[in-house]
């Protein structure tokens, strides 16, 4: 499936992506830049940006996961930042409802 029209890149490709930086550094951050990166892309529209970022949250759930039952923890962490994620959705930067640019 493709994830990133702008730059033709499947979810497969990120998921691959995202599995060696965590595989290089399990605990280090990990956002759409440092992903798009990696694949020496770059965002343009960044439309796909939030589907990127469910998927960075899914594949380092399972990573770790996969790690053992130690990493647990981190899973809960990811929760609590996917929590945020829906908490803001919709948030349209402090503009009221109704309002058009043009
Ligand atoms: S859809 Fe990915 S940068 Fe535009």
């Amino acid at each position: 499936m493709l994830i990133c029209h702008c730059n033709l890149i499947t979810e497969k490709e990120i998921e691959q992506t995202i599995r060696s930086l965590l595989a290089a550094d399990p605990w280090g951050l990990i956002v759409p830049a440092k992903v798009y990166h990696a694949l020496q892309k770059r965002g343009r529209c960044c439309g796909c940006f939030p589907n990127v970022v469910e998927t960075i949250i899914r594949v380092t759930e399972d990573f770790h996961r996969e790690l053992g039952e130690e990493a647990a923890e981190s899973v809960t962490f990811l929760d609590r930042v996917r929590g945020l994620r829906r908490q803001h959705e919709g948030n349209n930067e402090g503009r009221q409802k109704g309002h058009r640019a043009a």
